[in-house]
């Protein structure tokens, strides 16, 4: 059942919705009735005071939408503050930048675990598109770190100037706006957005030639599709990944994120794309529903990520899932240093790794990339397991 039936909208929900039904409307007739799937994503999730990440809903946690590894448990920080460690030591100092940092919960997990370690950044920049999110985080370092606040620094743009240290985000990218195909002998159609009696509906145009030629490297890759196949591509990562990650001098760039290399995001069997909504823990594949109170996602071709970063000068230092990840990170150490003597924490935090690590929950689905500059080190998260010949 759809969540709008099932999950009943306040008022107050229900005017926003009825506020970003409208904007898109307007966005759909000034582009004469139809407008691209990744216009319509960008801004029903970023449209000033609109989108789902610009305006205000919980979006992540228990009370939100959706839950992500460092709201499951502190552990994810831990772990990932031991990476940036290996790098801060290697380079003896730098700074770490934090893309989309959601609740803040990763900044202040990573900070802390730093500071017990003795090697804290120079800086910790943040940079975040949501000004909403960017309140939450500074009241979370505020309260919970107030002696590390004046270390945290938030930006709008990417950093002009450069930089040593670590680049990292947490599901980001799933949240960049895709293009929607489908497939057919005759030629790829993109699934743009019209209105019928007032709805969003899916309407078809032919491709543009650039979108079709990379349809064609995709469906090669692939392994070749079914007359009407459907999927998505990010046509935005390449230029924007490099615009973030231009800053850094010499270090290391971590990405985490749901996704697959290539061959197997594009593989005929997986012929409705990736595209996954949240509302309230509920997930579903209706981006049209409860526009702006809803996260609209796709997962990562992690192939696409490694053209982008090697053409930006990046060397490849690992590629695994998260529980490979966590686990060359010593999870269970860094269990054992949170919980202390405390029995009820230990087994609280015994649940979380679980999550973390589980096939079927986190575990295999999200994956770890890193890219190195000027940096020639062997990295524990990527110790136990290689996947870079599968890109
Ligand atoms: C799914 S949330 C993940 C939050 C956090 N990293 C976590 O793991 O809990 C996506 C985050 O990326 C931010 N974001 C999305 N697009 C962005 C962009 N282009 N630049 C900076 N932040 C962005 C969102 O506002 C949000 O904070």
């Amino acid at each position: 059942m759809p969540p709008q039936r099932e999950l009943m909208l306040n008022a107050e929900q229900a005017t926003h919705c009825a506020r970003v039904h409208e904007h898109l409307t307007a966005l759909i007739a000034a582009s004469r009735g139809w407008l691209s799937f990744e216009r319509f994503m960008d801004a029903a999730l970023y449209a000033p005071g609109l989108g789902y990440y610009s305006a205000g809903a919980r979006k992540l946690g228990a009370g939100g939408d959706f839950t992500t590894a460092p709201e499951v448990s502190a552990l994810f920080g831990a772990c990932v503050a031991g990476q940036c460690a290996e790098v801060l030591h290697a380079l003896e100092g730098g700074s770490i930048l934090e893309i989309g940092a959601g609740s803040g919960r990763l900044a202040v997990d990573i900070l802390s675990r730093l500071e017990t370690l003795g090697c804290l950044p120079d800086r910790y920049c943040i940079l975040e598109i949501s000004a909403d999110l960017r309140e939450r985080q500074r009241r979370l370092v505020a309260e919970r770190l107030p002696g590390l606040y004046g270390r945290v620094k938030w930006l709008e743009e990417p950093p002009e100037e450069a930089f040593d240290g670590v680049i990292l985000a947490n599901e980001v990218l799933d949240a960049l706006p895709v293009r929607r195909f489908r497939w057919h002998r005759e030629g790829v159609v993109e699934l743009g957005v019209t209105i019928e009696d007032g709805r969003f509906a899916w309407e078809p145009r032919p491709a543009s030639e650039a979108l079709a030629d990379a349809c064609a490297r995709l469906r090669q890759a692939g392994g070749g599709w079914d007359d009407g196949y459907v999927s998505e591509y990010c046509p935005r990562l390449e230029v924007w990944t490099q615009s973030v990650t231009r800053s850094l001098g010499a270090g290391a760039v971590l990405w985490f994120d749901y996704g697959l290399p290539r061959s197997q995001y594009y593989l005929p069997e997986r012929h409705e794309g990736t595209l996954m909504c949240h509302f309230r823990h509920r997930a579903h594949g209706d981006p049209f529903l409860n526009p702006g109170l809803q996260d609209i996602t796709a997962w990562v071709d992690y192939t696409l990520l490694a053209e982008a970063s090697r053409e930006a000068g990046f060397i490849l230092g690992g590629f695994t899932t998260q529980s490979y990840f966590l686990a060359g990170l010593k999870l269970d150490e860094q269990m054992r240093a949170l919980a202390g003597d405390d029995a009820h924490l230990s087994a609280r935090l015994a649940n979380q790794a679980r999550q973390l690590m589980l096939p079927g929950e986190m575990g295999e689905s999200f994956k770890a990339m890193v890219w190195l500059r000027g940096l020639d080190l062997p990295l524990s998260g990527f110790a136990l397991q290689d996947l870079r010949h599968t890109l």
